[in-house]
């Protein structure tokens, strides 16, 4: 058996042992589906582009030509995105009654289009619009339309306010509904799956420490070490889209045999 074998059974025996598993999902989910994520090195947007001037509300205000060219291009790359294996393989996951939910930090609807259910935005979504002024939400085919027709800053119907995207940018609090039903879900779980997360960004990084204290079992798929690995019962550093399949379809035939 090689150590990737043994690696993958042991997964697989967290998994058939819990009994209400949620995974935490982060941009390495996204890229197999040819969405750049933000820290891998040579590919990681980061190398790309300086996260103080880009993505960030205060430079967002600031500057909302800049930021909504580089928006857009994010944007579209999302929009065309199609869900891979590795979303494929978690609602299989649920579907066979192992999967309680998604916390995901993306705002790439793939899990949704993967037909997951009980999917929690952390960060929001791309597929939405919201104002500054009034909250309105909209569309974004509604603030691509006004920028695409020349308008360098979009805005709202309502009351003129400055339209952005509804995902949530650097200096920007997340939402108190979204993180009490993240908590909940953190606090009920006895398994939590880590896939595709450097674990660095708020609140996401706190998750597995609390989850762990509070006496579940971490499990990670990640290419790159995490500050979580030497917590987790199990890590494989491996392509989620290579290995997750793979677990799932054992824990499928398992679940047969057990009938
Ligand atoms: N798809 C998206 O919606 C998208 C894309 C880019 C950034 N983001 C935002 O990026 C922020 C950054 O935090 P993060 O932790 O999610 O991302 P991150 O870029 O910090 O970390 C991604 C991690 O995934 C790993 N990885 C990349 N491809 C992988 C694969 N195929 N299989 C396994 N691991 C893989 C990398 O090694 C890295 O450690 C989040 O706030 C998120 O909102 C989202
Ligand atoms: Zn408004």
């Amino acid at each position: 058996m090689t150590d990737l074998d043994t690696k993958i059974k042991k997964f697989v025996q967290l998994i058939l042992d819990a009994k209400n598993i949620i995974a935490l999902t982060g941009a390495g989910m996204g890229t197999e589906s040819g969405i750049a994520d933000f820290r891998s090195p040579g590919t990681g947007l980061w190398e790309k582009v300086n996260p103080d001037e880009f993505a960030s509300i205060h430079s967002y205000v600031s500057d909302t030509k800049k930021n909504l060219d580089f928006m857009l291009e994010m944007g579209m790359n999302i929009f065309k995105a199609k869900p891979n294996k590795g979303h494929k393989a978690l609602t299989m996951l649920q579907k066979l009654g192992k999967l309680t939910g998604i916390l995901t930090q993306n705002i790439d609807r793939l899990h949704q289009k993967a037909r997951s259910k009980n999917v929690v935005e952390l960060h929001g979504t791309a597929y939405e619009a919201i104002c500054m002024g009034c909250s309105n939400v909209y569309p974004i085919t509604i603030m691509i339309d006004q920028v695409m027709s020349g308008k360098a800053s979009p805005s709202c119907d309502v009351c003129n306010g400055l339209l952005k995207p509804n995902a949530i940018f650097f200096g920007e609090p997340l939402r108190s509904e979204t993180l009490s039903k993240a908590d909940k879900m953190i606090e009920a779980c006895d398994l939590l799956i880590a896939l595709g997360s450097s674990l660095l960004v708020y609140p996401v990084a706190f998750y597995p420490r609390k989850a762990i204290s509070l006496g579940a079992k971490l499990a990670i798929i990640n290419i790159q070490d995490t500050d979580m690995d030497y917590n987790a019962e199990i890590v494989i550093h491996d392509k989620i889209g290579d290995v997750l399949p793979l677990i799932v379809d054992i824990v499928k035939s398992e679940l047969k045999q057990d009938k």
